[in-house]
């Protein structure tokens, strides 16, 4: 397994916390009675297909097609839904009602289709907004969903406090908006209405991570760490060291909280 999947199954509990309630409720009622065909952009290794599975947001007659740009990441996913009780079905792994097509491909080129349900989750901040969009939504049938949790925006936060907390958070989220926007979250809900869609809801999925860390929650934090550094090595010189050794130190001590503000939203096309 690479550190970027064990990164993705660390932060499924962070997610499983984190993901609104009320935006995935509405999301259910919404969901259309009959056969469901669902796709997901950037599925990673599988713990979102999982999760809806688990907590019985997907049943019945579903089609589930899961695109990842990675071949190892969907062949990780391939893993992952094995061992969370899926069966392999010709070239489709099957739970219940639910059959999954595993797809490696850049979702931008591979995206065609007449979806009822589109799944983006933790994947919209990675790219240009505005052109994804359209994109998106023309894969959808009529009055289709589009659903897309834990989209970053915008706040990271640690405690305890570090005298460079701001140079470097400020250095993180310019990175950040090299490729995708550190702001995501909160321009989605302007750009959705300006591609033709509405928002049926809107919440906070902040990542809240505190000591005593659970499960493998170490490790996430290890990763973030890992891609600030990744980030902003060049930037920032011998203060940033020091910034990491300390971070890195209280991680290892169970000291260091981490707070990142996203959110989840809703909207149908
Ligand atoms: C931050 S990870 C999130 C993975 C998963 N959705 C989750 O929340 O655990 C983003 C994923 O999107 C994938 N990805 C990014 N751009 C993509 C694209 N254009 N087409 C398909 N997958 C893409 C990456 O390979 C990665 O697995």
């Amino acid at each position: 397994m690479t550190d970027f999947q064990r990164y993705l199954h660390a932060k499924r509990t962070v997610d499983d916390r984190a993901i609104d309630r009320r935006v995935l409720d509405h999301l259910e009622r919404e969901l259309p009675e009959g056969p469901l065909d669902v796709v997901e952009i950037g599925a990673g290794v599988g713990t979102g297909i999982s999760r809806l599975l688990d907590w019985g947001v997907l049943s019945g007659d579903v089609s589930y097609t899961a695109i990842d740009r990675r071949a190892e990441n969907v062949a990780a996913a391939r893993e992952h839904l094995l061992e969370a009780g899926f069966v392999e079905e010709g070239d489709r792994l099957r739970r219940d009602g639910v059959a999954v097509s595993l797809v490696a491909g850049d979702a931008f080129d591979a995206l065609e289709g007449d979806y009822d349900l589109l799944i983006a989750q933790a994947v919209l901040d990675l790219v240009d907004l505005d052109g994804a969009l359209p994109i998106l939504f023309a894969a959808l049938s009529p009055g289709g969903l589009a659903y897309f949790p834990i989209t970053f925006d915008g706040g990271t936060l640690f405690d305890p406090a570090h005298p460079i907390d701001g140079r470097v958070v400020e250095a993180y989220h310019r990175d950040m908006d090299r490729e995708g926007s550190s702001r995501t979250g909160r321009l989605l809900l302007s750009a959705v209405p300006e591609a033709d869609g509405e928002v049926l809801a809107a919440g906070s999925s902040d990542w809240v991570v505190y000591p005593p860390y659970r499960d493998e929650e170490r490790e996430f934090l290890g990763h973030i760490l890992d891609t600030i550094e990744g980030a902003l090595a060049e930037d920032l010189g011998s203060e940033f060291e020091d910034w990491l050794t300390t971070r890195r130190g209280q991680v290892d001590r169970e000291e260091l909280t981490y707070v990142a503000h996203q959110l989840d939203v809703l909207c149908r096309v």
